[in-house]
């Protein structure tokens, strides 16, 4: 760093001598060229010339004009450099951020390579066109002072792809202005002074962009131009309204985030069967919606709703059926935690669904199906806690009971037909440890015991509630189960009563 001021300084002293050495004029040149000159290099198999950055008025010499990607950003061009007509293979041409304003020069026509042009950042006013036919795709005009299009503008660009005119100053835009580029497929008109949504023709636009343009108006028509439209843009505007039956056979996509929109009817998107996503976010609803606002659009799957002030006054039942609309699984509401209620005070930032239940119908739950579920799980949890402490009860009173012989055999009597149904009882006795369930004889003797099982239908017959147990018992009496009072290990007879027929 030094040596560049003490070079100079060091020069000038010694100038006299110098001059005749012939020193001098390779070092003003080098003092002269403090900015570098452009760079080529090669990227993805690509040729670049970069001369961006450097305060240029007009191109250098001797350039490689083989290049296929040319940068000449940030620089002072207020006309098209003239060398350019020496390029001819050029597929990228970055001229943002200059002080460019006339219409491209007509020998672009030949560059059949170039897909990208990029003048944002430059001086144009309006925006029109020489009658040349342009390869372009991708064409940047963010950033100029456009408010003129010409109509017939991009005629000439029948292979346009994407186009940017965000951050102009366009207020509306002829409705053919676009009828003949053919594949134009992403349109970005952000940040303009659009004051509705412009109802021009494009049969292939996907894409459109429309963010921040102070648009207060929509046309139910607007979009019917535009027969591919899959997705439009349309946050932080000032829209108070989505106009009935507004109509796009092909939209998926539609953003209508940070607007005052601040109710939805049946027919908002009634027209729009393809709807999928739905961004709502930031406006000002108060009253939840209904799901009849959505009974046209099957396909709808994602919706955003945050920064709304959802007032649940009147616990209308919509809080509840719009609530499982929107989330029940696979959730269509992608922030869950925004369905609360700002109002009533009572319930703020209780869900909808909290809201309607607390209000209405504090012991219900969620739903039929739910309710049902909830009633049997409680069933099946009462049978098996009774059927424990049932026993357990019987394992303690048991233990106050005098000791009793331990059975010498078995006998058993099944007369060989014991499978088939309806017959007299027969009693078996079957020794079993202590540790096993209690006889029915014993079981009688605990009041407890009784009411519970009587109860429960699939452990005790109705009609003949104290003759014998179903066969599902036996399988209670010679399965270990442990139990509270499996310490003991006394052996006991036990009489049990068996269901087989003649
Ligand atoms: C560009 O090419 C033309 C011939 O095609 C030539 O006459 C002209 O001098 C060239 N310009 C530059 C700046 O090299
Ligand atoms: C470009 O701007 C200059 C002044 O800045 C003006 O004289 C000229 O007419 C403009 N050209 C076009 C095509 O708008
Ligand atoms: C055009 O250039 C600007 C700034 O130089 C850049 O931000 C933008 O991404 C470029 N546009 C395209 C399409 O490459
Ligand atoms: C809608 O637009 C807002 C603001 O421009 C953006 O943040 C958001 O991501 C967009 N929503 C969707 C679903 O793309
Ligand atoms: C909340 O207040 C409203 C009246 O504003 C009343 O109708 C409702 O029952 C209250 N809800 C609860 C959960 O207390």
């Amino acid at each position: 760093m030094a040596s560049d001021v003490i070079l100079p300084a060091l020069l000038l002293w010694l100038m006299p001598t110098l001059v005749s050495a012939g020193l001098v004029k390779r070092q003003a040149d080098d003092l002269e060229d403090q900015i570098p000159p452009c760079r080529t290099y090669m990227m993805d198999g690509l040729l670049y010339l970069d001369c961006s950055n450097r305060e240029l008025k007009e191109l250098p010499e001797e350039l490689d004009y083989n290049a296929q990607v040319l940068l000449l950003s940030n620089n002072n061009f207020r006309t098209f450099p003239p060398q350019l007509e020496n390029f001819s293979r050029v597929e990228t041409l970055d001229l943002s951020r200059n002080y460019l304003n006339h219409t491209i020069p007509s020998y672009l026509q030949n560059w059949v390579h170039l897909q990208t042009l990029n003048l944002s950042n430059n001086l144009y006013d309006t925006w029109t066109t020489t009658g040349q036919k342009y390869y372009i795709k991708n064409l940047d005009l963010s950033k100029n002072k456009i408010n003129v299009v010409d109509e017939k503008a991009f005629t000439t660009m029948p292979y346009l792809y994407f186009l940017d005119l965000s951050e102009n100053r366009i207020n509306d835009l002829p409705a053919g202005v676009f009828s003949e580029a053919d594949n134009l497929d992403t349109l970005i008109l952000s940040r303009n002074y659009f004051s509705d949504v412009p109802s021009f023709q494009s049969p292939s636009l996907r894409s459109l962009h429309m963010s921040s343009c102070q648009i207060a108006t929509m046309n139910v028509d607007s979009l019917v131009g535009m027969g591919s439209l899959l997705a439009i843009d349309l946050s932080m505007n000032q829209l108070e309204e989505i106009p009935d039956n507004l109509a796009s056979e092909t939209l998926q996509e539609l953003n209508l985030s940070y607007n005052s929109i601040n109710m939805l009817t049946d027919n908002s998107f009634s027209s729009l069967p393809h709807l999928a996503v739905l961004d709502m976010r930031g406006n000002e609803f108060r009253d939840v919606w209904a799901t009849s606002h959505f009974s046209s659009n099957p396909f709808l799957r994602e919706v955003y709703v945050k920064g709304n002030r959802w007032s649940c006054e009147g616990f209308s039942v919509n809080l509840l059926l719009t609530y499982e609309f929107l989330t029940k699984e696979p959730s269509k509401i992608v922030d869950r935690e925004s369905l609360i209620c700002y109002s009533p005070s009572n319930v703020t930032q209780l869900s909808w669904q909290q809201a309607y239940i607390r209000t209405w119908h504090p012991v219900e739950s969620s739903s039929p199906p739910f309710t049902t579920i909830a009633l049997m799980v409680g069933v099946i949890i009462g049978i098996v806690v009774t059927s424990c402490v049932c026993r357990g009860l019987v394992a303690i009173t048991r233990s106050s009971e005098p000791a009793r012989p331990p059975p010498e055999t078995t006998v058993l009597n099944l007369n060989g037909t014991a499978t088939e149904p309806r017959a007299e009882s027969v009693i078996l006795r079957v020794p079993i440890r202590e540790d096993l369930p209690p006889s029915y004889d014993e079981a009688l003797l605990m009041p407890r015991l009784n009411s519970s099982f009587h109860s429960l239908p699939d452990f005790v017959d109705e009609e003949e509630p104290r003759n014998y147990r179903r066969s599902r018992s036996i399988g209670d009496l010679t399965e270990h189960r442990p139990r509270i009072a499996d310490r003991r290990s006394l052996r006991r007879p036990v009489d049990i009563r068996i269901t087989i027929d003649e």
